[in-house]
């Protein structure tokens, strides 16, 4: 059996992903998830799309996502389910990342609003949801992970870092996915069941943001102290509460 088969194999068993689809270059995991049929020829089996590398990775907000070939990994988690409470979805997202990467980083990570990864003032991870209205149940769940690159050249020199440099070691890329669709399978989980209190807490823990004062751009700039968070709603000053669903920024007070 090939990595890839191994992999699949284990995949199936262990979670909710029937299929990997595993290409050494495309444009976008996100677009070639929402292209390729998978689960026989249904458009929308559950499955992993991943790339050893992309040639037009996306980020949030049109920005482009850097990867270094067979090095990096790029991965879209396609998951088809009736989400009663998809706002979560975003917020829960890092925190499987972070569950994923944790043991191999060997240290706590952190997230940095809205869903970024990062140790300390370096960002390790970032995600990226996809939807579209012909296929409102389908969620494209593109995470990127500097895995081994143990060079940020440009832009990214001052605030990129991989496992690789954080554990001191090369990372078993086939391991990374399986642990992170793990991760993805079982967060997805607690969302369907209305069971978000562990995610939530960690949440919490590593946005560490809560009794801190915080500048909130949502429909106006809110300034005050965070009292509470949980994967709906923040509240400033024990009375303001506002929807993570309009939050755009959300950070320490300067
Ligand atoms: C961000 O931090 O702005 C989000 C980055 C998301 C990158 C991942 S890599 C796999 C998937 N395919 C893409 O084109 N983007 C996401």
């Amino acid at each position: 059996m090939t990595p890839d088969e191994k992999l699949e194999s284990v995949l199936k068993r262990q979670t909710r992903f029937a299929e990997l689809i595993h290409v050494q270059s495309c444009d976008s995991t996100q677009d070639l998830a929402a292209q390729e049929p998978a689960g026989g020829n249904e458009m929308s089996g559950d499955a992993v799309f991943w790339a050893d590398h992309q040639i037009q990775g996306r980020g949030r907000q049109q920005r482009y996502w850097d990867d270094e070939a067979g090095l990096d990994l790029a991965v879209t988690l396609r998951v088809t389910t009736k989400l009663s409470n998809p706002v979560a979805l975003p917020a829960a997202l890092p925190v499987a990342v972070l569950q994923a990467c944790e043991p191999i980083a060997g240290q706590s990570l952190r997230i940095k609003w809205p869903n970024d990864v990062y140790a300390h003032d370096r960002k390790l991870s970032g995600v990226l949801i996809d939807r579209d209205t012909a296929r409102p149940d389908t969620y494209r769940i593109g995470v990127g992970i500097n895995a081994n690159r143990t060079k940020f050249e440009g832009a990214l020199a001052d605030i990129g870092t991989s496992l690789a440099l954080l554990s001191g070691k090369q990372q078993d890329r086939h391991a990374l996915v399986l642990a992170l669709a793990t991760r993805v399978d079982a967060m997805v989980a607690a969302i369907e069941h209305s069971d978000l209190r562990e995610h939530e807490a960690l949440f919490r823990e590593r946005l560490g943001l809560l009794n801190e004062r915080v500048e909130v751009h949502a429909r106006e700039t809110v300034v005050g102290t965070l009292t509470a968070i949980d994967f709906a709603n923040l509240v400033l000053d024990e009375r303001i509460t506002v929807p993570l669903a309009i939050v755009r920024s959300l950070r320490r007070a300067p």
